[in-house]
């Protein structure tokens, strides 16, 4: 079942927590892919990717990603055909943050990529610095950069074991990101994380 296209809040199913493949084979089997097929993913797939880059996993509120002084700076959205999502971390659900298709900008924003552009599906990784720097200072932009690659990497490799490909793109124009995402004026995008079912035959 695909994200339906009219609803403002999309409870995602619980995520799976035994999987098909060992972590060993998906670190194996991990390779950035830019080519995808059209097949949108099923709110199940999404329900695993989101979960593994920052779903909660103890009842304190801790998270499959590890956080500086536990203060999780980063927002997480998935952008579809029809819409752009914000993960709602606490009750695990999609929450409908624009309508409409905004691929093409977004990949226009990242500097032409086919990958963005071609793919069903765009996690967007954005962080809200002042949360770490409460505590941790100009420490803080350190610590965010590096919690963007723990939950980058989760993604990449939950992509892998439910047989999806991805690639992490880094390549973009930070304020046309978030004016195309319309985030929030506190939150920067780090990281975009094109994601779908590999091209059948290497073609499109
Ligand atoms: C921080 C970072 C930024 C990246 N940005 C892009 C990007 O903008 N576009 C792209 O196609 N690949 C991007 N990549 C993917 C690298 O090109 C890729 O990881 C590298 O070629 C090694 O290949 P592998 O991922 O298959 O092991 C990025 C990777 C990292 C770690």
């Amino acid at each position: 079942m695909a994200v339906p296209t009219d609803e403002e809040v999309v409870k995602l199913p619980p995520p799976r927590l035994i999987g098909k493949m060992s972590v060993e084979e998906a670190l194996a089997k991990r390779a950035s892919v830019r080519e995808f097929s059209r097949e949108p993913l099923s709110v199940s797939d999404i329900s695993q990717l989101l979960w593994s880059a920052q779903g909660v996993t103890r009842s304190w509120g801790a998270r499959t990603a590890p956080s500086a002084g536990a203060l999780y700076p980063l927002e997480i959205y998935i952008v579809l055909p029809h819409g752009v999502f914000r993960y709602d971390v606490r009750h695990h659900s999609l929450i409908r943050h624009l309508s409409g298709n905004v691929m093409v900008a977004l990949a226009q924003a990242a500097l032409g990529q086919g990958c963005v552009r071609q793919a069903p599906s765009v996690l967007v990784i954005a962080a809200v610095y002042e949360r770490t720097a409460s505590k941790y200072g100009s420490r803080a932009e350190r610590y965010v950069k590096i919690e963007v690659g723990h939950a980058a990497q989760n993604v990449l490799l939950a992509a892998v074991s439910l047989g999806l490909v991805s690639v992490p793109v880094g390549a973009f124009q930070d304020q046309r990101v978030k004016e195309v995402l319309n985030l929030p004026a506190n939150q920067e995008p780090l990281y975009l994380l094109p994601v779908g079912y590999p091209a059948k035959n290497g073609k499109p």
